[in-house]
């Protein structure tokens, strides 16, 4: 994985940077919060650039296993020989690690972070019989939604309190305008239009919507106002469709894309 050439475009939305940094340089892990879409993997992406290490990203699921992370004997040409896992790659190379949807990853699994995330800084390697100190510059970072968490999982308080959290919501508007538009190519009126409407749907409480507009759905549809899509016509699709199923909540979107949009409306019954 080659560093960016540039900083990938992160506008700061608090004091997520400072806590970042200064988390970083105490070799404190740190927890990110917040919905899906709200920035949380450009952030790091933002700040991997600027403390100048490399950023090994571990998607996580429950069939994750610890050899998954740490590493395997795997066989090739008749013999076997060892290899690591990315999060001990990234304990090596003094890499940041990025463990994506933590909760997802089962308890058995995470336990290898204990020793890892507090003051030891140290991986355990069970089958090498091993104790690895992490390298200058090796960061644990783990995200997560709280609002996925009812469904039974949630982080052990054991793991959270190792670390640093850094809570995301959405932009202020002028700020979200602002990535919208540089994101999709788009121009300040259009894109203040398509954050209008997301104000608005995230203002609607219990509105039958798992999630609401996050900065991505406004990104999708402004991408497709460029691509010559009337406002409308791109709301529906980017916003509206991705975010619910159920007819109601449907109909209640287009409702509302209706009266904060302009242009030809989008196609019905599709
Ligand atoms: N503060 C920001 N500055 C710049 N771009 C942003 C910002 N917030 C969101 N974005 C944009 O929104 C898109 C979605 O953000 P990102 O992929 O980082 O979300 P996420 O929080 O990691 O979501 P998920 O939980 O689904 O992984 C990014 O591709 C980026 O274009
Ligand atoms: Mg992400």
């Amino acid at each position: 994985m080659s560093a960016p050439a540039s900083r990938p475009f992160y506008v700061a939305v608090g004091n997520e940077e400072k806590v970042f940094k200064a988390a970083f340089r105490q070799g404190l892990s740190v927890l990110l919060k917040g919905p899906t879409g709200c920035g949380k993997t450009r952030f790091l992406e933002a700040m991997a650039y600027d403390v100048g290490r490399p950023l090994i990203t571990v998607s996580c699921h429950d069939d994750l296993t610890t050899a998954d992370l740490v590493g395997r004997y795997l066989l090739r040409g008749g013999e076997t020989e060892w290899v690591d896992g990315p999060l001990t790659r990234a304990v090596r190379e003094g890499a940041i690690c990025y463990l994506d949807e933590v909760v997802e990853a089962r308890q058995d699994t995470t336990v290898v972070l204990h020793p890892l995330s507090d003051h030891r800084r140290q991986l355990p390697i069970e089958r090498l019989g091993q104790i690895l100190d992490a390298a200058p510059g090796f960061c644990l970072v783990v995200s997560y939604n709280p609002g996925y968490q009812s469904v039974l999982k949630d982080l052990k308080d054991s793991t959270r309190q190792r670390m640093v959290a850094i809570e995301f919501g959405f932009p202020t508007p002028d700020v979200e305008e602002k990535i919208v538009a540089h994101e999709a190519g788009i121009g300040a009126d259009a894109a203040a239009e398509l954050v209008r409407l997301a104000q608005a749907i995230r203002r609607v409480e219990n509105g039958g919507l798992r999630e609401v507009s996050s900065t991505r759905v406004l990104i999708s549809a402004g991408r497709l106002v460029a691509e010559g899509l009337s406002p409308r016509e791109a709301a529906a699709a980017a916003i509206a469709g991705p975010l619910t199923d159920d007819p109601h909540v449907s109909n209640g979107l287009r409702e509302m894309i209706d009266a904060y949009l302009t242009g030809p409306e989008a196609g019905r019954g599709n």
